[in-house]
C-alpha cells in the first residue's frame, strides 16, 4: 500500500469525530493506526487523502447530520477526480454499525464502512479500497458498495490497535469498558456497541503509564457502562472500577482521575469509598438519571427507581461533601404525562445539579420505545424541555457561583479566544478562563476565581503558584 502521494508528499488523513468521548478515545486510536501507513493528520478535508467520519447515533439529529457531511465529502471527491486525485471517504462509529448497508446505498461515493470494534481491520480495509480503485480505473465493473466491515470480532480492538502516541494538555481519555447489556428502551448503544466488555486490569494500567510518560497528568477513564467495569487481574481475579482507580492513583504524576458514564445501579460500595479515600479522584461525577418518575424509568427499562438514584446520591455526599453532581435527562418518552414530567422537576429541585445534559427523547428505529404508544408531541416535548433546561441552568449559576472569591486548582487545557488567555478546569469540571502564559498549558495552577457567568468562570492565575514547579 503506498504511503505517499505521486508528488512524494506523505498522505493526508483527516478524521471529524461526533458523539460521545469515547468516539474521541477511538479517533485518536485510528489516528495512531493509520499513522504506521505514512498517514500524517490533517486539519481540513481538503487537504486530506482520506476522510473519516466517526459517527454517533444516538439521536436522530446525529445521524442525519452524517448524510449532509458526506453529501459535501462526494462534491470533494468529485473535484480531485476531476484534477486527476482522488479522496477515500471513510464512515466508522455508530451510524456506520447501525446503517451500514444504508449508508453505501445513500451515498455511493462512500468507500469504507467501519463499526466500533474493528478499527483494527482499517489497515486492510484500506488495502481493499485502494485494489477497488485501481479496478475501477482499469474498467472492472465492481459487484457491491464499498468495503464493509460491521463485524463484531471475537478479539478485542485493543487488543491489536497499536499504544496511544502523545497526549493532549496534560490531559487523556482511557477506555476501559465497552458496550452496554443494560438495554434502556430509548438506546441504540447495545446495539451499536454490542456487548459489554471489560479491558483487563494489566492493559489498562500499561497503557495509563504510558500516557503518563507522555505527559498526562488527568486520566479520564471511559466506558458507555464505565462503573460496570469487571477486569480481569493477572492473579485471575475480577476487579471493580473502584479497586482500578486505587491502582491509577498510586501511579506518580497521576494527579486527577475522572470516569464517565457511569450508571446509577452500578454504583457499588467499592467506588463510593474511592470517592472518600482517593484525593486523586475528582469531585465531579456524571451520573444520568434520565427521569425522576418511577413509571417512566420501568417503561425505560433503567433497573434503577427515583428512591435508588437519591440514595446513592446521599452516599456519595456523604463521602465527598463536596462532590457535584451533573446528569442527562429525557423529556417526553412514550406515555410521559404533565405528572411524570412534574417529578423530574421535583427530583431536580431535590438534588440540585453542578451541570446537566437534557434531551427531547428522540424515536430510534429498532429500539423497543421506538413502537411504544403514548409518543408525545413535538410541542409538548419541547415545552418540557425549556422549563427543565430553565432550571438545570439556574442551578448551573448557583454552583459557579458559590465558588466565586476561592483559590481552586485549574489544569489549563488550551488557549482562550483572546490574546492572552487560557481555558482550564477546575476539580468540578466547571471551564475557567484567566490571564497567563501559553507555557501553564497541561499544568495545574491555582486560579483566584472572580466571577461566574453562564457556563464557565473567570479567575486571576496566583503568581507565585507555578515557579515552584517550573
Ligand atoms: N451510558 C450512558 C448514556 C449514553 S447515551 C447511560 O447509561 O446513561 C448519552 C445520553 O443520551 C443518555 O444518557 C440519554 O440521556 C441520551 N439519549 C440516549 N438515547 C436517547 C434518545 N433516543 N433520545 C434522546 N436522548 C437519548
Ligand atoms: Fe444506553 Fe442505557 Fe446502556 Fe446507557 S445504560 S448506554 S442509556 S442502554
Ligand atoms: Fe453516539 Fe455511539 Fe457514543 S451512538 S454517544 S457515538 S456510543
Amino acid at each position: 500500500m503506498t504511503s505517499v502521494r505521486s508528488n512524494g508528499q506523505p498522505k493526508r488523513v483527516f478524521i471529524r469525530t461526533y458523539g460521545c468521548q469515547m468516539n474521541v478515545y477511538d479517533s485518536d486510536r485510528m489516528a495512531d493506526a493509520l499513522r504506521p501507513l505514512g498517514y500524517a493528520l490533517a486539519t481540513a478535508p481538503e487537504q486530506a487523502d482520506l476522510v473519516v467520519l466517526n459517527t454517533c447515533h444516538i439521536r436522530e439529529h446525529a445521524s442525519e447530520k452524517v448524510y449532509s457531511e458526506l453529501g459535501r465529502m462526494r462534491d470533494l471527491k468529485v473535484e480531485r477526480r476531476a484534477a486527476g486525485a482522488d479522496l477515500t471517504i471513510a464512515v466508522a462509529g455508530c451510524v456506520a454499525q447501525a446503517e451500514g448497508e444504508e449508508i453505501a446505498r445513500r451515498q455511493p461515493a462512500v468507500d469504507i464502512v467501519v463499526g466500533p470494534q474493528a478499527y483494527h481491520r482499517l489497515p486492510q480495509l484500506l488495502a481493499e479500497a485502494e485494489r477497488r480503485v485501481a479496478l475501477r480505473k482499469a474498467g472492472k465493473r465492481l459487484p457491491g458498495a464499498g468495503v464493509l466491515d460491521t463485524d463484531f470480532p471475537a478479539e478485542s480492538k485493543f487488543d491489536h490497535l497499536p499504544a496511544p502516541q502523545g497526549v493532549r494538555a496534560g490531559s487523556a481519555f482511557l477506555s476501559i469498558q465497552e458496550g452496554c447489556d443494560k438495554f434502556c428502551t430509548f438506546c441504540v448503544v447495545p446495539y451499536t456497541r454490542g456487548a459489554e466488555y471489560s479491558r483487563p486490569v494489566a492493559k489498562v494500567l500499561a497503557e495509563a503509564r504510558q500516557l503518563v510518560a507522555a505527559g498526562a497528568i488527568e486520566i479520564t477513564l471511559l466506558g458507555q457502562n464505565v462503573n460496570a467495569y469487571h477486569g480481569e487481574a493477572e492473579d485471575g481475579s475480577i476487579w471493580s472500577l473502584g479497586r482500578l482507580i486505587r491502582a491509577l492513583a498510586e501511579i506518580e504524576a497521576v494527579a486527577r482521575i475522572r470516569y464517565t458514564t457511569s450508571h446509577p445501579r452500578d454504583m457499588d460500595d467499592e467506588l463510593i469509598a474511592a470517592h472518600r479515600d482517593v484525593p486523586q479522584l475528582m469531585p465531579y461525577l456524571h451520573l444520568p438519571v434520565q427521569s425522576g418518575s418511577d413509571r417512566i424509568l420501568e417503561a425505560m427499562n433503567r433497573r434503577h427507581d427515583r428512591a435508588l438514584f437519591l440514595g446513592i446520591v446521599d452516599r456519595l455526599r456523604a463521602a465527598r461533601p463536596d462532590l457535584a453532581l451533573s446528569s442527562d435527562f429525557i423529556v417526553g418518552f412514550p406515555g410521559e404525562s404533565d405528572a411524570d414530567f412534574d417529578e423530574t422537576m421535583r427530583l431536580v429541585e431535590q438534588v440540585g445539579f453542578a451541570a446537566a445534559f437534557s434531551f427531547k427523547y428522540s424515536r430510534r428505529p429498532g429500539t423497543p420505545g421506538a413502537a411504544l404508544d403514548g409518543q408525545v408531541p413535538e410541542a409538548v416535548k419541547s415545552a418540557r424541555l425549556a422549563a427543565l433546561q430553565s432550571l438545570l441552568g439556574q442551578q448551573a449559576r448557583t454552583f459557579n457561583a458559590c465558588k466565586i472569591g476561592r483559590i481552586v486548582p485549574v489544569l489549563f487545557a488550551e488557549p482562550g479566544r483572546k490574546a492572552g488567555q487560557l481555558i482550564g478546569k477546575t476539580p468540578w469540571l466547571q471551564s475557567v478562563h484567566g490571564e497567563g502564559n501559553a507555557r501553564l498549558i497541561g499544568r495545574i495552577v491555582d486560579v483566584h476565581l472572580t466571577a461566574a457567568h453562564a457556563n464557565s468562570l473567570a479567575g486571576e492565575i496566583v503568581t507565585g503558584s507555578y515557579e515552584v514547579a517550573a
